[in-house]
């Protein structure tokens, strides 16, 4: 069975959880379900990201260990996940016995590699970002007079370490010779010329461990050096697998790494050079998305505008949320979230066409047919061009999902819902029925019950609770969508003469103001 490997960033344990974590993951979980209907051995991995000094320090803010800190926040990760339907098959913690033992055998093949070496480390560091810069670029965002960071804004302070280093620089022309050969590699195609221009304008070599602080995973043979935070993390997605025992294989290289985009240079650069150097596969893919805003401004903080997921939760079914987030903004770029939009896009997308042509059809067969499907007899151009549509939105979704494109798929699939609800005018099932031409009222009736199924079919891994409910009135019984594979029930005209359905009972209520 071929297998399917998709991963979320870890999430540092010094926030709680909000709509950015939120957005990835249900992104993630999207993929998950679709390749698992369609068959794919999937391994879903999500986690968190323990170390460094910025959780030694929050935790010493709160009079805690890091390791308490740690669990506090990792119970409000995995207590959210399920209330958001994420189907993760592991999670990942960086303070794991399983997950040091991976960074470690990491660094000893770098070393085995001669790709790390002992140096003295001087430079600017933003503690908050856990980022260090040299002059250089502090100046060129003009930031060299403040002392701050380019990306927060917040004092760097000036450190100076005995400190190992990875030979980036060595992988520079490797690297830019993969982003080459595999354009595939980096998306959107945006973030693709951007590290191409990154990696063009030379790499130097990093810094890979750290003396200043202890919470971390200690550098095999050197234990006053932890390792540098960012190898420690990226090496998560080594360790879930199961590296280094050989079973890794069964999943690595990733499909696919999604992330935002203020981490792409370490996912794009640092991660595969580590990787080549380790003389491991690299990923299939790394797409970066783009940043929510909220009702137009920068989620932060200090303006108190974070959207926590408790909040939307209160609000909103994790279904729509999930819907909302993958429909509104093409995934790559950035977007705003408000209230307005989501209630608009849910009450034109969902209420008025889902909802509608599953509720008409279903009354209408109830109230014509007792609810039971007698087939479909001759079929018209008009049953024909519906069939075709069904069909090419499968490929369609397929093709758009193989590249991330959720809004892309989501659209393609409304498309077909729309078909089918002007189907529904053209035909006009009451004047048949008035008429008494059975046979045509029955076929009407039996293409708009297939083409909902199918319809809920492609709809579930977005929307797995209301597609769940869409299918167990079609089927008149609880379905468990998570057993069904396209290539078993994806076809068109599975459904047999005598098929009862159920009474409608709706699923996208319209939302008010
Ligand atoms: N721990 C690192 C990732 C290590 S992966 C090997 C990290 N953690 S994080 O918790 O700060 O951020 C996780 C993700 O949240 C990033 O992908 C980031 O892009 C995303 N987001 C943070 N704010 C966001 C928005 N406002 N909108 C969308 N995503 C955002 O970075």
């Amino acid at each position: 069975m071929a297998k399917y490997y998709v991963t979320t960033p870890i999430y540092y344990v010094n926030d709680e959880p909000h709509l950015g974590h939120v957005y990835t993951t249900i992104a993630a979980d999207v993929l998950a379900r679709y390749m698992r209907m369609n068959g794919r051995d999937v391994f879903f991995l999500t986690g968190v990201d323990e170390h460094g000094q910025k959780v030694q320090q929050a935790a010493e803010q709160r009079g805690i260990t890091p390791i308490e800190l740690a669990d506090q926040v990792v119970e409000r990760y995995q207590a959210l996940w399920p209330q958001l339907s994420i189907s993760n098959d592991d999670f990942i913690r960086t303070s794991s016995e399983r997950h040091k033992r991976a960074v470690q055998a990491m660094w000893q093949r770098l070393v085995d590699a001669d790709a790390i070496y002992k140096g003295m480390y001087e430079d600017w560091y933003c503690v908050p970002c856990e980022t260090y810069w040299t002059e250089t670029q502090l100046k060129e965002a003009d930031c060299w007079e403040a002392r701050v960071c380019p990306d927060c804004r917040r004092a760097v302070e000036r450190v100076r370490e005995e400190s190992y280093f990875f030979r980036l620089s060595r992988y520079q022309q490797p690297l830019l010779d993969h982003i080459r050969q595999h354009p595939d590699f980096i998306a959107p195609a945006s973030r693709r010329n951007e590290v191409l221009r990154f990696v063009e304008s030379g790499l130097n070599d990093l810094s890979v461990s750290r003396t200043t602080f202890s919470w971390g995973v200690p550098v095999p043979g050197d234990e006053a050096h932890v390792v540098y935070v960012w190898i420690d993390a990226l090496t998560n997605y080594l360790s879930a697998p199961g590296f280094p025992d050989d079973r890794y294989q069964d999943y690595w290289p990733a499909d696919v790494h999604l992330i935002g985009k203020d981490i792409l240079r370490f996912h794009a650069v640092y991660w595969p050079c580590m990787l080549m150097a380790a003389g491991l596969p690299l990923p299939k893919r790394v797409f970066a998305h783009g940043w929510w805003t909220v009702e137009g401004e920068k989620m932060s903080k200090s303006r108190g505008n974070v959207l926590r997921p408790a909040e939307l939760l209160a609000r909103y079914e994790a279904d729509v949320l999930r819907y909302f987030l993958l429909r509104e903004v093409p995934f790559g770029q950035d977007g705003d979230f408000s209230y307005d939009a989501l209630r608009q896009r849910y009450n034109t997308e969902l209420a008025n066409d889902v909802g509608n042509l599953l509720n008409r059809t279903l009354a209408m067969l109830n109230k014509y047919r007792g609810g039971i499907l007698h087939g479909a007899a001759d079929e018209l151009a008009v049953d024909r061009a519906l069939i075709s549509d069904v069909e090419s939105m499968q490929r369609d979704v397929d093709d758009a999902l193989r590249a991330q494109g959720f809004h892309i798929a989501l659209e393609r699939i409304n498309a077909v819902v729309r078909h089918g609800n002007r189907y529904v005018e053209e035909n006009a099932p009451w004047v048949l029925a008035k008429e008494g031409n059975q046979a045509r009222l029955d076929t009407v009736l039996y293409h708009l019950v297939e083409t909902l199924r199918l319809v809920a079919m492609q709809l579930w891994p977005f929307m797995p609770g209301k597609a769940s409910a869409m299918l167990a009135q079609i089927m008149n019984d609880e379905v468990n969508v998570s057993c069904w594979r396209m290539s078993e029930h994806g076809g068109w005209g599975l459904l047999t003469r005598g098929h009862q359905c159920a009474a409608p009972r709706p699923i996208f209520p319209r939302m008010e103001a």
